[in-house]
């Protein structure tokens, strides 16, 4: 029997090496013969993906752009992530709230509860089976950083702010050991694959 579809979400600072992540599992489920889709945050739809070019180039306040991510997920949810997993499609997601958590209150200090009131109110029945965070330490993700010319407001922030969202993330991390994942990215890459696979693994078989 087939298991349930499953939806899983990717984490971690900017620099972490996600996108190469992504490529194995993509080859993971492919190679396993899984439905799956892949999708984003901010963004994922359509007025979702208008309002991440406004929250990754404009200034706002910390609230205005917590209130923004959540309107951007709503519509995310309600098109995106739940039809497919209704339909028995896995859903993988490039971040989903515990960015809000990590960037918002532990990078800008929105309160966690008012945090946690939206949540409540978008996807208080929707929680990530499995969520990879992918960790570096900041000197490091930084100077991966540095190498790319082309970065957002979040990337060019300074290094203490990119400090207080890694050391939210890993608090996130030991409140919920079994849903989150911690893949150290600071390895070589064929080892963070086989860790890859090996989480993967012991979620779908
Ligand atoms: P990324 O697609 O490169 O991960 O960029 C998305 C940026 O948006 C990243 O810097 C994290 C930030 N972000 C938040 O600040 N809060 C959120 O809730 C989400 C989903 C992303």
């Amino acid at each position: 029997m087939k298991s349930d579809p499953k939806f899983i979400t990717l984490e971690g600072v900017d620099g972490a090496g996600k996108s190469t992540c992504i490529k194995f599992i993509k080859k993971y489920l492919a190679d396993k013969n899984l439905n799956y889709l892949f999708t984003r945050e901010p963004g994922g739809t359509a007025l979702g993906e208008k309002l991440r070019e406004i929250l990754l180039h404009d200034d706002m306040n910390p609230e205005t752009e917590t209130l923004l991510m959540f309107s951007a997920r709503n519509e995310h949810v309600y098109q995106i992530i739940k039809p497919n997993l209704k339909d028995g499609i896995n859903v993988i997601s490039d971040r989903f709230t515990d960015a809000t958590y990590a960037y918002q209150s532990g990078g800008k200090n929105v309160p966690m509860e008012k945090i946690t009131t939206l949540k409540n109110l978008v996807h208080k029945d929707l929680k990530p089976d499995l969520t990879l965070l992918f960790d570096l330490p900041t000197d490091v993700s930084l100077s991966r950083l540095k190498s790319d010319g082309n970065l957002d407001k979040f990337e060019k922030e300074a290094a203490d702010f990119h400090n207080r969202i890694r050391e939210s993330y890993l608090d996130l991390a030991k409140k919920e050991p079994k849903r989150f994942q911690i893949i150290n990215s600071n390895q070589n890459i064929n080892i963070i694959e086989k860790e890859i696979y090996f989480v993967l693994d012991k979620l779908f078989l």
